[in-house]
């Protein structure tokens, strides 16, 4: 196919969108492209490369690395998928194959659809799911839940879009968002022409927020004219794995309350905590109706984390507190307008808030796959932190949560010249060598905004844990040989 010149297109990088080419999106961004291009470079046999495959630590993606997906999940879907399965002259096959209550969950479910899965949905997803999640948002935080105030959606990242266009009334708006933050939220904010407004996390106090730096932060970009309408909690944190205190998550809500702010509580983590006893989760939902407050809340929950990890499967909601009915509508009308979400994704909704009870068939191996998962996740989110803290100029702190930990290094002077003469971030240079030494992918601090003048990588520690202690050898090899070529 011949290409005209760039002259003679409609489109080009100079009449795109503007709002779309300053966008950015790091977990995706040029260290995973060139990652991506090593996955091909592997595959031709006489590659030259010194390792023999990319470890994608870049996105909490946990299935990419292997982890099993939950049988339950896949026998009710497949069963939803392929109904001649459930056929009078089969049921004596698919009850060698299948436990009876995964039968008797896709046979419900096909019910709400009218035995049709191929159709669209209500625009807001499947009643009775939305009736599943309420139910169990309400024994989750002890408070009533009502199914028209949730929305399924095709993962959380379009509730955030969605919740954002709401919110964005014009280019003057800020958002709040922490920092280090996941780009989600900065790449949303450009795409729509609105101002971020950063608040800090504190690296020292284990990413803890200081409740007098919002103020001071609100009333700076007030003063610039901004018109900021909402702030952003991510709990558990992306990229810090920390966990907000209860005392933080009051002064949020109050601070939210008297300023005027909605408040939107990514909690997509929720099922990712580690040190229970010392920092359990609660949900920004139940502190809200423990303070009888009027705030405005959005939460958000997924199909991709806990212990599920079903990523590709694009399933999530959000849930919205004390909102005005004519904004709901206006919300109802944004999700007609794509119709629905996608059915798969909604069935894993569905047994993410209503897995098998105790007594039923699938209860013992559902729990115990669960179990297995979370215990592996918390022992290797340990392991690598301790390696990352034995490592010289790197100090990192504990994942309380979610599926990262976010260290920070301390360059040599020389690290950050050499930097500097290729126009990069010397965590940009350390990335990428730590990618073409090992093929070992993690993202620079910098596409999750941080500290200025402090600096930081991101990995999950999803690598499994048969290979962790040869993928931490692989890190340290290249850390070594680093700070040795780069000693001041
Ligand atoms: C904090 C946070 N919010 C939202 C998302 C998007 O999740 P989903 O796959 O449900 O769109 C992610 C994904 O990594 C995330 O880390």
């Amino acid at each position: 196919m011949t290409v005209s010149s760039s002259t003679s297109k409609v489109l080009t990088i100079d009449t795109i969108n503007p709002h779309v080419r300053t966008m950015e999106y790091a977990v995706r961004g040029a260290l995973p492209i060139r990652a991506e291009q090593l996955v091909r470079e592997l595959r031709n046999k006489d590659n030259k490369l010194p390792f023999d495959k990319i470890t994608f630590c870049n996105i909490g993606n946990p299935q990419q690395l292997g982890q099993k997906p939950l049988t339950f999940i896949r026998q009710v879907t497949a069963l939803v998928e392929y109904t001649d399965l459930l056929k009078d002259e089969n049921m004596e096959l698919t009850k060698k194959m299948f436990p009876e209550d995964a039968i008797d969950r896709a046979k419900n479910i096909l019910g709400w659809t009218n035995n049709a899965i191929g159709a669209y949905t209500e625009s807001l997803g499947i009643h009775e799911i939305r009736e599943s999640v309420a139910k169990f948002i309400e024994e989750r935080d002890g408070f009533a839940a009502d199914a028209d105030s949730i929305g399924l959606t095709a993962g959380a990242s379009v509730a955030v879009e969605r919740i954002l266009n709401l919110i964005i009334s014009s280019s003057n708006v800020g958002i709040m968002i922490p920092i280090p933050q996941y780009p989600l939220y900065t790449a949303t904010i450009a795409k729509l022409d609105a101002h971020a407004v950063p608040y800090y996390l504190r690296e020292n106090k284990q990413w803890g927020l200081n409740a007098e730096e919002l103020k001071q932060v609100l009333s700076e970009h007030k003063a610039k004219g901004i018109d900021v309408r909402a702030l952003v909690v991510i709990n558990p944190g992306n990229p810090t794995g920390s966990l907000l205190t209860k005392e933080n998550m009051v002064d949020i809500v109050r601070f939210c309350e008297e300023n005027k702010l909605v408040l939107i509580a990514d909690e997509v983590y929720q099922a990712n905590i580690y040190q229970p006893e010392r920092r359990p989760f609660h949900s920004f939902k139940k502190i809200v109706r423990e303070l009888d407050s009027s705030v405005e809340l959005f939460s958000l929950h997924s199909i991709s984390k806990g212990m599920i990890g079903e990523c590709g499967r694009r399933g999530g909601y959000y849930e919205t507190v004390n909102l005005d009915k004519d904004v709901s509508d206006q919300l109802y009308k944004m999700a007609a307008v794509s119709l629905c979400p996608n059915v798969t994704g909604q069935v894993a909704v569905e047994i993410m808030v209503n897995p098998p009870k105790k007594g039923e068939p699938s209860y013992n191996l559902y729990q115990q796959e669960l179990n297995d998962i979370y215990e592996s996740m918390r022992r290797r989110s340990i392991k690598l932190c301790d390696a990352f803290n034995a490592l010289e100029n790197i100090t990192c702190n504990s994942a309380e949560g979610a599926m990262y930990l976010f260290p920070q290094i301390r360059f040599p002077k020389k690290a950050i010249q050499a930097a500097e003469e290729l126009g990069k971030s010397p965590e940009f240079l350390y990335c990428m060598g730590l990618l073409e030494s090992t093929g070992v992918c993690v993202v620079p601090g910098g596409g999750f905004h941080q500290e200025p003048g402090t600096f930081h990588f991101r990995s999950t520690f999803l690598p499994p844990e048969d290979q962790l202690d040869q993928f931490i050898e692989r890190i340290k090899g290249f850390h070594d040989s680093f700070m040795d070529k780069y000693r001041d």
